[in-house]
């Protein structure tokens, strides 16, 4: 261990690639030189990727065959997962489907058997680390081995902070960020062994941006991007190259139920199959960040040049009010008829905002 270290480091220092090569004399630090070089290729570095990026961009990106893989969608029994699982199990992967809604998961895998796909349903509730331990370890099992996860189940509570009890703050992270944790553990080690894998994330462009009423929506989306990015440099780190990470972070999108009623200016809410095709163009060109509206990229930049006034001015006008929709009539009379108990456990177990998905839009 220690003999190691001693290869490996001088005066504490990680050795650099050129740092041996280098005299004697100038290797008791990490130097000038040392530095020099980096900057040089790491200058050598970008303009590479520029160039490839931009030859790509003209003549396309190769794009990877997934038949015959085996893809978990967490939240996929509505909304953009059901979406997606319908995209992947038209190009050939098995999909097995996570959810915690019963009556969603039934319709969509009925969905995707409809189109010919192969696909298998799991009630998992994404909050209970125990649950998606023991669910992963069914499908490990029952379906085979994982090499396309994509974590795509989120919560919302869609209130001012100060309006949001804690069990909901505690869900949005239990769902949006820690189940992340859960189910990367679960399916990694394969993956590894295999050299042969995919993390999806489905994060947002609330992780980039704070916006009233959604902190802890905000902050978890903010999580979610931290996650991917600290996880895709572990794995480069590790010498992994046959697993693959992707963040995907849209704006509102149109039709899943999650932000339906939301009241955005200026920029249309995205169109929820359009919003898929790019998840699955992004998991089968290996692209790492992925932003909906594309032009976004752009504009996030400015959030660290411009005053923060003009920041805030511009996220208030973009997104007056990012609440969900408010309780149904429909649910609103079914609550009155249960005890307070049921009611406030019936409400806690929503799965996502209290408007009901749309379920109309789902063509591949
Ligand atoms: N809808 C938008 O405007 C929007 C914008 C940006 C990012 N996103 C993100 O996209 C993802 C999909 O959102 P959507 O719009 O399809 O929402 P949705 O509500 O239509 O679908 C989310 C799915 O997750 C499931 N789910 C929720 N809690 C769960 C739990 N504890 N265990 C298991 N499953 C659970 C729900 O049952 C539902 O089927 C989410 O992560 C969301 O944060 C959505």
């Amino acid at each position: 261990m220690s003999t190691e270290r001693a290869e490996t480091h001088i005066n504490g220092m990680r050795l650099g690639p050129l740092t041996r090569e280098i005299p004697e004399c100038v290797r008791d630090k990490y130097t000038v030189v040392q530095t020099i070089l980096d900057f040089i290729a790491f200058w050598i570095l970008i303009i590479g990727h520029i160039i490839k990026g931009i030859y790509r961009s003209i003549f396309g990106y190769p794009k990877k065959e997934l038949r015959g893989s085996i893809a978990v969608v967490t939240g996929g029994g509505g909304g953009l997962g059901s979406l997606v699982a319908l995209r992947l199990a038209r190009l050939g992967c098995t999909v097995v489907l996570w959810d915690i809604n019963k009556q969603g998961l039934d319709d969509t895998v009925k969905l995707v058997k409809g189109i010919g796909g192969k696909c298998h349903g799991y009630v998992v509730d994404l909050a209970s680390r125990e649950d998606v331990y023991r669910v992963a370890k069914t499908v490990h099992e029952e379906v085979g081995t994982v090499s396309l996860l994509i974590n795509n189940a989120g919560v919302v509570s869609g209130q001012y902070l100060l309006d949001t009890p804690d069990h909901l703050i505690k869900r949005t992270f239990d769902v949006n960020v820690l189940a992340h944790f859960w189910t990367v553990k679960a399916f990694l080690p394969a993956m590894i062994e295999q050299n042969n894998g995919h993390i999806v994330t489905i994060a947002s462009m609330a992780g980039h941006v704070g916006v009233a009423k959604l902190v802890d929506y905000c902050s978890s989306k903010s999580a979610a991007c931290g996650f991917d990015e600290a996880l895709r440099i572990e794995l480069e780190v590790r010498g992994i190259k046959g697993v693959n990470t992707s963040v995907i972070c849209p704006y509102f999108i149109r039709s899943t139920g999650m932000f339906e009623e939301v009241n955005s200016r200026f920029v249309p809410l995205l169109n929820s199959n359009e919003v898929a095709d790019r998840v699955v163009y992004a998991i089968r060109t290996n692209e790492h960040f992925a932003v909906m509206p594309g032009y976004f990229r752009l504009l996030m930049p400015f959030k660290w040049l411009v005053p923060w006034p003009c920041t805030s001015e511009f996220i208030r006008k973009l997104v007056p009010d990012a609440a969900p929709a408010p309780v149904t009539p429909a649910l609103s009379q079914e609550s009155e008829s249960l005890s307070p108990s049921t009611h406030k456990s019936k409400l806690d177990s929503r799965p996502m905002s209290l408007a009901p998905p749309a379920r109309h839009d789902r063509h591949v």
